[in-house]
């Protein structure tokens, strides 16, 4: 009898052995580290545990987060305890489960007294399964846990990574020609009597000559054609035209720049490189300047890279004992900052602006001084010390605002430093940093702010960038010349101050690019540049992309035709030129097809892929192209014979950016978003 219950004890334990090597535990290393959303996926530590549950294994998770898996058909099912993690918040949390693309599986919407809750789902057949935590109401808030989540697969497979479901593509910019290339942008501003500061960025073999030929006529202007900078002051508002020349051994190029010498600064998005991403609270003078030396040598500024923005974290801790400002209330900063007005002068001397942050209320995001009642004093300061631009983010002012009506009380803090901010004897760019408080988009450029953040922060997830792209789809006609939506720094490179990559697929790294230059939204990287690969390089030093963002008219793109997975953009440019976007909003490759119709666009039209550079040939109505899943496929449309805007938008080169990008998005209405006729 005994050896019977002995052998009936291993016949059950090899059982749930053999069960086991087919359960994928989403907490194993492998599967967990696929997960992307807002913050670290980890899994839970002794006694963390479901708000009135239990499991035995399992991962806390942020909000929203998303774990895709190609299952290639050889899933059976998926199970799991879900809950609200045990500090509980007050979003009501879900899990969703996803097979090809459609819902199959979800927990009610849990509140943080609803205790855990099971959830299985069939997923045979599956080719791919796609897992989601969700908030109801804002998404981007509240903790979860996954606890016993495993996914059934038939013996000897494993979900495999979502990459290998549709292509992806390599590097597609071409390697930098030789001659001379004039980059970015045409045009930049600077206020009466204010210092001029603009590197002129132009590719090509060095050593690489510029000059500007009529450098004379304007007054008070200087060259300084070591870095190719334009210097000095001009008392007299006006548009002065320079014309530049860059010439090299294997050529010439001209390109007429012009200056606006008056009220708007940040003609053009703002460019550059922001320190959060990559080292948060550890930033210091020291990284900032190991940042400009890496900017000089990967050549940046040759393609409009022009801001090094440091962020949070150069004050002193609001709860440190020693004083955080001096005797005249001027703003004194941490031991990693000894000198703000030479890190200024170091970056300056490589022909780099550079920025700060500070928050409107008594502290920063992360606990150090703000800006709160020091408004002026703190204005003069930056001044002072040098910088060029002002990353002013709400933070603790939610706290002194309270009882305010709403507008208001987005609106004021801003207002009174981009009063401040206006009376200096030197431009800084305001970036109100509102998170889209308070609609910001429609009363930025009121409060002399030159771009304002109409997102969450943006984390390196595919609904990340799609929530970015809802917003340019909402908020496009708030843009222009002086006045930029902004979604965040972008996630491309190394991004993770914990250390590692963007966990963005590459497909939807082109994606990402490729709509900040539709967006016309600041391109502000956040990666570590001294560990940037060859393909993050190529994302960045594609002149004609950045030509797109840059565009001098300032039109950011509309979403002018659209269709299951899948939508085209397209943004008028300087010149009677247009820029096409068709994104692949869905996981597999498919072809789509642009409507020119749709964009008002009629006759024939030259086609010019802009990643990798080449010309397509010319079209007349539609235009097709393969686009993998999640990548996107942008094209310049220059005018051919016959080309015209359809009668009802008129003459396009009458009319302002505003009344054109009007009449795009009218067109768009009226014919509705659907495929080609
Ligand atoms: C907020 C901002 C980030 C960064 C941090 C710094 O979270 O959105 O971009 O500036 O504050 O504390």
């Amino acid at each position: 009898m005994k050896n019977f219950l002995f052998f009936v004890a291993i016949l059950t334990l090899s059982a749930a052995q053999a069960l086991d090597v087919n359960r994928v535990y989403l907490d194993e290393d492998d599967i967990r580290s696929r997960f992307a959303g807002n913050g670290i996926v980890r899994v839970c530590t002794n006694g963390e545990s479901i708000v009135g549950g239990e499991f035995k294994r399992g991962l806390v998770v942020p909000s929203p987060a998303r774990l895709c898996l190609v299952t290639d058909g050889k899933a059976k099912s998926f199970s799991a305890t879900f809950g609200q993690f045990e500090k509980p918040n007050r979003s009501m949390l879900h899990l969703r489960v996803w097979c090809d693309g459609k819902l199959i599986a979800q927990t009610p919407e849990l509140n943080s007294t609803s205790g855990p809750h099971r959830v299985t789902a069939d997923l045979k057949g599956a080719r791919w399964v796609e897992i989601d935590v969700h908030a109801v109401g804002n998404p981007w808030a509240g903790k979860s846990v996954i606890g016993d989540a495993f996914i059934e697969m038939e013996e000897g497979f494993r979900p495999r990574d979502i990459t290998c479901l549709s292509r992806q593509l390599g590097v597609l910019t071409p390697k930098s020609s030789d001659e001379p290339r004039f980059n970015g942008p045409k045009v930049f501003g600077a206020r009466p009597g204010n210092p001029v500061f603009f590197r002129i960025p132009v590719s090509g073999a060095k050593p690489l000559n510029v000059s500007i030929e009529n450098l004379s006529e304007v007054p008070g202007l200087k060259f300084n054609s070591d870095l190719n900078l334009i210097e000095g002051r001009v008392e007299n508002p006006g548009v002065y035209s320079l014309k530049v020349v860059a010439k090299n051994a294997a050529g010439e190029a001209r390109r007429e720049i012009k200056l606006h010498i008056g009220e708007k600064l940040s003609l053009t998005p703002p460019m550059g490189w922001n320190s959060w991403n990559a080292f948060a609270h550890d930033v210091s003078a020291e990284k900032i300047r190991k940042m400009a030396d890496a900017f000089e040598r990967l050549n940046l500024a040759d393609y409009g890279w022009s801001y090094i923005l440091v962020d949070d974290g150069w004050q002193i801790k609001a709860d440190a004992k020693e004083p955080r400002r001096d005797k005249n209330g001027v703003q004194l900063t941490n031991e990693r900052f000894p000198d703000m007005k030479a890190l200024a002068d170091y970056v300056h001397s490589k022909g780099l602006k550079i920025g700060l942050y500070s928050s409107p209320g008594p502290v920063t995001c992360t606990g150090y001084e703000g800006s709160f009642l020091h408004e002026k004093t703190d204005a003069l300061t930056y001044a002072d010390w040098g910088y060029d631009f002002l990353k002013y983010d709400w933070c603790s002012y939610g706290n002194i605002a309270k009882g305010e009506t709403v507008q208001l009380k987005y609106l004021y803090p801003y207002l009174i430093m981009g009063r401040n901010l206006r009376a200096l004897k030197r431009d800084i760019v305001h970036y109100a940093c509102a998170y889209g408080f308070g609609d910001v988009a429609t009363w930025g450029a009121s409060v002399n702010a030159q771009c304002w953040r109409t997102t969450r922060d943006l984390f390196d997830f595919w609904g990340g960038i799609l929530t970015a792209m809802d917003q340019m789809d909402a908020l496009w006609r708030f843009v222009s010349p002086g006045g930029w939506n902004d979604m965040d720094m972008m996630v491309i490179g190394d991004i993770h101050w914990s250390g590692g990559k963007t966990r963005l697929t590459p497909n939807e790294q082109y994606t990402h690019v490729s709509m900040w230059a539709m967006g016309a939204v600041p391109m502000i990287l956040g990666c570590d540049l001294d560990k940037i690969d060859d393909f993050t390089l190529s994302l960045i030093t594609n002149g004609e992309v950045i030509d797109i963002n840059q565009d001098s008219l300032g039109a950011a793109a509309a979403k002018v035709q659209c269709g299951e997975g899948w939508s085209c953009w397209a943004r008028p440019l300087d010149g009677g030129d247009f820029a096409v976007a068709m994104v692949n909003e869905s996981q597999l490759e498919r072809e789509i097809l642009f409507c020119l119709e749709k964009a008002g666009l009629e006759g024939r039209w030259a086609v010019r892929d802009l990643w990798r550079q080449r010309d397509e040939g010319e079209v007349v109505r539609g235009y097709r192209a393969k686009v993998p899943g999640h990548a996107t496929h942008l094209i310049r449309l220059s005018p051919r014979e016959g080309a015209r805007l359809s009668d009802r938008l008129g003459d396009i080169r009458e009319n302002s950016w505003l009344r054109r990008a009007e009449k795009i998005r009218g067109q768009q209405q009226s014919a509705g978003c659907a495929d080609c006729p």
